[in-house]
């Protein structure tokens, strides 16, 4: 596990956090059998992550326990609405919410200025307040967005995760990264805002597309990579029957993370970005209607592997369990129209690519990374190159 040093003290607060005026202090929730917690442990913005099957029919009595009762946001998209919306408006109104829905475009089309405004007009025209919050009911696209409408309506308002995806539901919901996008880049614009509470229910993940799912796969191979090799034998193994530990313990890592890390000042929370490097700039070559996110990083995984064992003495044994693990899950290893020069372009552009020397997260062995900048610019062209040709 990834253990170091001390917290991300010194780091003064967000701007867009303000006090969290309405928030309850933090309660010993009333948690039913089966329910897993873990709790992501930031002082005056600590929060709970709450796991079970069927959750989501409890989330407005959990709910109430953070969040006094009153006028609140629904923000949502209409497929996630079809699914899921009138069992959490039952639920927040038996806890003595008054829900006011809002629909947003769905999927990344929520992540822009154009959708935040008329979302901003009509948390204002519901008479939501200082003491109101949001509800986020969606995948990462929903989470960033929401969370970026509470950071900014009155100038930050409390939150509450609802993942529906598993990519949500592993990564985007915890840690306070909210964002929009600008024609420019992805995730330009945004704040850091913790949410008050995380409510997971893996019952949702039946109507997820089997493709999205297995996509997510890849940032639970991710989180086994770099920080947990129990973990990742239980992912290459395949997909499991109950998903709620699995989840768990990515919320467990996530959070150790973001603990030490909040910010992002440090090199910890970078190791999160395991496969991303290559895997994003794999994902831009492709284009709209390429792979989705968790096949670039798979991917970016692959080359990664590759550079880990160059460069960081990952054994060769280990380099192809990641790969089997990838495999396994019918996830991309290597991609035959994949244009080396195309990619290699646009990581160079990459925020990340500093004062000329790329750092790169890679792993010395399954369940340890670090940052690295020992590959040359040879050694990743090459490693990118590689993934245009089946190797093993
Ligand atoms: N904030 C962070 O730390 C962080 C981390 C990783 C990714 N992200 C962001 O997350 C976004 C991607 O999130 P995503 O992969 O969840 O995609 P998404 O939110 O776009 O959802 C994918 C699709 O699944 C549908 N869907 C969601 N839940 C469903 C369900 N239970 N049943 C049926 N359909 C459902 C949605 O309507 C959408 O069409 C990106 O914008 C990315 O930048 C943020
Ligand atoms: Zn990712």
């Amino acid at each position: 596990m990834i253990m170091p040093l001390a917290k991300d003290t010194g780091a003064p607060e967000p701007t867009t956090q303000g006090p969290r005026l309405g928030l309850r202090a933090a309660s010993p929730f009333v948690l039913h059998r089966g329910v897993q917690r873990v709790d992501v442990d930031l002082g005056s913005r600590a929060y709970p992550i709450l796991i079970a099957e069927g959750l989501l029919r409890q989330a407005g009595s959990l709910a109430a326990e953070k969040v006094p009762p009153g006028r609140v946001a629904v923000i949502t998209s209409p497929p996630i609405a079809h699914h899921y919306l009138e069992g959490l408006l039952a639920s927040l109104r038996e806890a003595g919410f008054e829900p006011h829905p809002i629909l947003m475009p769905d999927g990344e089309a929520a992540k822009s200025f154009s959708a935040l405004e008329p979302a901003l007009c009509a948390m204002a025209g519901a008479g939501l307040d200082r003491r109101s919050a949001v509800f986020a009911l969606g995948g990462g696209a929903i989470g960033d967005a929401a969370g970026l409408l509470a950071a900014l309506f009155m100038r930050g308002i409390p939150y509450v995760q609802i993942p529906t995806t598993l990519l949500a539901m592993v990564d985007s919901s915890v840690g306070g990264k909210t964002a929009i996008n600008l024609p420019q880049g992805k995730n330009l614009v945004g704040a850091f805002h913790q949410p008050g509470l995380v409510i997971i229910d893996p019952a949702t993940l039946a109507t997820l597309d089997d493709r999205e799912l297995r996509a997510s796969v890849a940032e639970i191979i991710k989180y086994g990579v770099i920080s947990d090799p129990a973990l990742f034998d239980d992912i290459a193994g395949g997909c499991p029957q109950d998903w709620a530990p699995i989840i768990r313990r990515c919320c467990e890592i996530k959070a150790r993370v973001v603990e030490q890390d909040e910010f992002e000042r440090k090199d910890v929370r970078a190791l999160l970005n395991f496969g991303h490097t290559i895997g994003h700039a794999v994902e831009a070559s492709a284009g709209y209607g390429g792979w989705l996110h968790g096949e670039a990083v798979a991917l970016g995984m692959v080359a990664a592997a590759l550079l880990s064992r160059a460069h960081a003495g990952l054994s060769p044994s280990d380099e192809s369990r990641i790969l089997e693990a990838i495999a396994r899950h019918r996830l991309p290893t290597h991609w035959p129209e994949l244009d080396p020069a195309k990619v290699w372009e646009i990581m160079r552009r990459d925020k990340k690519f500093r004062a000329g020397r790329m750092r790169f997260v890679l792993a010395d062995r399954i369940g340890h990374a670090f940052v690295s900048e020992s590959p040359a610019e040879s050694d990743v062209r090459d490693a990118i190159a590689s993934l245009a040709r089946k190797l093993r």
